[in-house]
């Protein structure tokens, strides 16, 4: 079995239910077990991270970035960065805020800000966004057209389950593909090539 972690920080529930349709999405997969955690959780023992294979990190979309928690679990990673001991481990990430744009593609980037700088390798979101093809925009998958990264909009204000269908589907295709990926990389690493592939 391979382990994916989706390590998130929600304050007031809407990031929590994305990564609960993450999670669905990725258990979905053959052979992948996933959870979620709390970054809150993580910051305080960050060397959990080593039981993982892959990592899908969330986060609300605060003033164009990260949130305080998430940020705070992100410096606890130092002694890891250090000795480069997530390399070559698998991430992705996810934000959610209230505006259409509301600068989430800052948080995303500043999540592959991090991957890379401990030697992950980083995971997209390549899905075409289905309204092209005439799905109904709230009922599209990558309605809001990302592909570095998971975004999801939630309404100011609104009940934390309030996400149009669209994205609950994306998030959910999200999860999949990166199960997927990991099954597939891993696959690729230990397949041993025949007499013929080495001649
Ligand atoms: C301090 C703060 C900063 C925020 N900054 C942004 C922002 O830059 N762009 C945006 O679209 N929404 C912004 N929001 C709205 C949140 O991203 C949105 O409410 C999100 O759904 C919160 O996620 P959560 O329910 O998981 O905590 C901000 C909210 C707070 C509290």
């Amino acid at each position: 079995m391979k382990n994916i972690a989706i390590i998130y920080h929600s304050a007031q529930g809407h990031t929590a239910h994305i990564a609960t349709h993450v999670l669905q999405g990725a258990q979905g997969f053959p052979g992948v077990r996933a959870e979620r955690i709390r970054a809150e959780d993580l910051a305080r023992t960050p060397d959990d991270l080593l039981r993982y294979d892959g990592v899908i990190l969330g986060s609300p979309t605060y003033l164009g970035g990260v949130s305080g928690p998430f940020k705070t679990f992100m410096d606890a990673t130092g002694q890891l960065w250090k000795t480069q001991q997530l390399k070559n481990k698998l991430a992705a990430g996810f934000t959610v805020s209230s505006l259409p744009s509301g600068d989430k593609q800052s948080t995303l980037m500043s999540m592959w800000v991090f991957a890379m700088q401990h030697g992950m390798v980083w995971v997209g979101n390549p899905i075409l966004p289905e309204q092209q093809v005439g799905v109904p925009y709230d009922e599209a998958a990558n309605r809001l057209g990302s592909w570095s990264g998971l975004m999801a909009q939630a309404g100011h204000g609104a009940p934390a389950d309030a996400f149009v269908p669209g994205d609950v589907k994306t998030a959910r295709m999200f999860g999949r593909h990166f199960a997927e990926t990991l099954q597939r990389l891993t696959d690729v690493a230990t397949h041993q090539p025949t007499q013929e592939a080495t001649a």
